[in-house]
């Protein structure tokens, strides 16, 4: 028989309040163009992006997370002192350690909130969602702050038309809190490593730093390119398209809903295509607000889904209460759905 003594947390989580916050520049195509060869009519009709936004240097990932944190705390009508831990999903933090969520956790004026970061590209919101039900239904925190944050344009080359057009900065947070009833449903989440070529960093740090210029990609004047992010558009485009639907339905067939129950549908915001062809797969009937905020947010990878929930109950789109399926889906690959009710 065991000799450890069991904690019990809440029986159930819910999101208590959200935050986002975007960079103040503003990057229309034309500025995309300067770079490479296309236009502004191939970059909204292939991808749906009209706009991003690009962070300054005080726009930094701590900077931006706490703006959006602060925001989700205060929505949460909680204070930073009762947050019990700090998930922080990012893939552009440029310090290998320490983890970013201990400065924010920090800075936020947290009590010592346990802090880590995670890794999941742009299924990370899903993941720290999860990861702060777990928490809390198991008691090792009362209250979760799961941040997304992004800096890609520091990941972005410029020259590459397959990729220079689509990412954006930005930082959406929520607060998980207790809960009576089931509002997060069951994570329906997964990873495809044999796939983990289709997106990926150009070059890896250490080679990088060896600056071999034989191997390393080069910019238009000879010099060697800061590493960046790159894709197998098409592969990767299918992929969400064909697979990402079926995990779709998985996450409200195990929430127990159809799609007729749903009000509000967040994908990742990859592509207004992706999107408009989820959409259609799923049989989501009209009533359905869907997220398209990628036409002014670009992908902000891990913050995507609470940049696009914040701003659906801003613009009254979406209002408190509202049943939502959440998908993320990217870089990995990896995924993360589920069924939540909006704060
Ligand atoms: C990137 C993406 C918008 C490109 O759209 P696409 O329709 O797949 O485009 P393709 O790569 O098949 O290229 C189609 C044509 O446009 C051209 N093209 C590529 N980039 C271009 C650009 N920026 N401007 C103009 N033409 C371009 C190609 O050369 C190709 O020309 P060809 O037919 O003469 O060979 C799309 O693949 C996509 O969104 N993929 C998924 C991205 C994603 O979700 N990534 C992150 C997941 S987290």
């Amino acid at each position: 028989m065991s000799k450890i003594k069991a904690r019990k947390g809440a029986p159930y989580a819910r999101i208590l309040g959200v935050g986002g916050y975007r960079p103040v520049r503003v990057v229309p195509n034309d500025v995309i163009l300067e770079k490479i060869d296309s236009s502004d009519e191939w970059i909204r009709s292939r991808s749906g992006i009209e706009t991003r936004h690009w962070a300054n240097d005080e726009e930094t990932v701590a900077a931006m997370s706490i703006e959006a944190a602060g925001k989700a705390i205060a929505d949460a009508g909680i204070t930073a002192e009762q947050i019990g831990a700090v998930v922080v999903s990012t893939v552009s933090h440029f310090s290998q350690t320490p983890a970013i969520a201990t400065e924010i956790a920090d800075k936020l004026g947290t009590n010592k909130a346990a802090a880590f970061d995670i890794s999941a590209g742009c299924a990370g919101f899903g993941y720290g969602l999860t990861l702060a039900k777990g928490m809390i239904v198991e008691g090792s925190a009362e209250y979760v702050l799961v941040i997304g944050v992004e800096r890609l344009s520091d990941l972005t080359d410029l020259e590459d038309r397959a990729t220079a057009f689509l990412f954006g900065d930005g930082a959406g947070a929520v607060v998980v809190g207790p809960s009576e009833e089931p509002h997060i449903g069951p994570t329906v989440w997964g990873s495809e490593g044999d796939k983990s070529e289709t997106i990926k960093q150009t070059v890896p740090w250490n080679e990088f730093r060896l600056g071999d210029v034989s191997n390393l990609p080069l910019d238009s004047e000879g010099n060697v390119k800061f590493p960046a992010i790159t894709q197998e558009g098409q592969a990767v485009f299918r992929w969400a398209v064909f697979e990402m639907a079926k995990v779709a339905q998985q996450a409200l067939d195990a929430a127990g809903i159809t799609a007729n129950d749903l009000d509000v549908f967040i994908p990742h915001q990859a592509n207004v295509r992706i999107i408009d062809s989820m959409v259609k797969t799923l049989k989501l009937p009209e009533h359905v607000t869907v997220a398209r905020d990628v036409r002014t947010t670009g992908n902000t990878s891990a913050a995507s889904i609470p940049l696009a929930m914040e701003r659906l109950l801003a613009t009254g789109e979406a209002k408190s209460g509202d049943t939502a399926l959440v998908i993320g889906f990217g870089a990995g690959l990896v995924y993360a759905a589920s069924v939540v009710t909006l704060p």
